[in-house]
């Protein structure tokens, strides 16, 4: 099975967002989706898609921002959503998604990653609880759940703080795979 991993572009998100709403089971994140695109919040350079024979059967989103502590403000990059359609799930293709865009955001200077997500799958590409660096989510969320990741070393070392996501976040019940 060939999996082909591009850049999502214009013309892939019709098919994202038909993606977006069977993997989700509802039309909310899809809707999301489609507005976060028109913010400058949104990282197209690191909007991936994952195709099986010419299929989009999976997709991966990222989105600027902020830790902030008082006039202390470290940038990082949020990972969300991420979605494989159910026929392909436990292929590893959301893990090849995490991979490859962890390569393009390293090699275009991201310093670090945060997500909310299920505590037992995210552990395992080198993700910490966001906690241990004092970092804080602005939602009502499981400590186990709010994760941080160091694209290079010691980039979060100095970043305590509370987190601040584009406001179409707030919208949404939270994350977890
Ligand atoms: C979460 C999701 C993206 C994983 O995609 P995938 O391609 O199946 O993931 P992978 O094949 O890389 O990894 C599968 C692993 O994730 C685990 N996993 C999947 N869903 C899980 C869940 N809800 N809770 C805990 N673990 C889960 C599987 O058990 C498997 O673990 P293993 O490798 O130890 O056997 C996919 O299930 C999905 O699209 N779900 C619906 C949308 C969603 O919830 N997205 C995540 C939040 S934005």
């Amino acid at each position: 099975m060939q999996i082909e991993i591009k850049r999502e572009k214009k013309r892939d998100f019709e098919e994202v967002d038909m993606l977006l709403q069977v993997a989700f089971e509802n039309k909310s994140i899809a809707q999301m989706v489609q507005q976060l695109r028109e913010k400058d919040a949104f990282i197209p350079e690191l909007a991936r898609v994952a195709r099986i024979n010419n299929q989009i059967i999976g997709v991966i989103h990222y989105s600027h921002i902020q830790i902030i502590k008082g006039k202390k403000i470290t940038s990082s990059i949020s990972m969300a959503p991420l979605a494989v359609l159910p026929a392909y799930q436990n292929l590893g293709i959301a893990a090849e998604l995490i991979r490859n865009s962890f390569a393009k955001a390293r090699e275009k200077g991201y310093k670090s990653v945060i997500v909310m997500g299920h505590e037992e799958y995210y552990p395992r590409f080198g993700f910490k609880l966001a906690s241990g660096f004092n970092i804080v989510c602005p939602y009502d969320v499981p400590n186990e759940n709010f994760m941080a990741l160091e694209l290079f070393p010691d980039t979060l070392a100095n970043a305590n703080g509370k987190v601040k996501y584009d406001p179409l976040f707030s919208d949404l019940p939270s994350y977890t795979i």
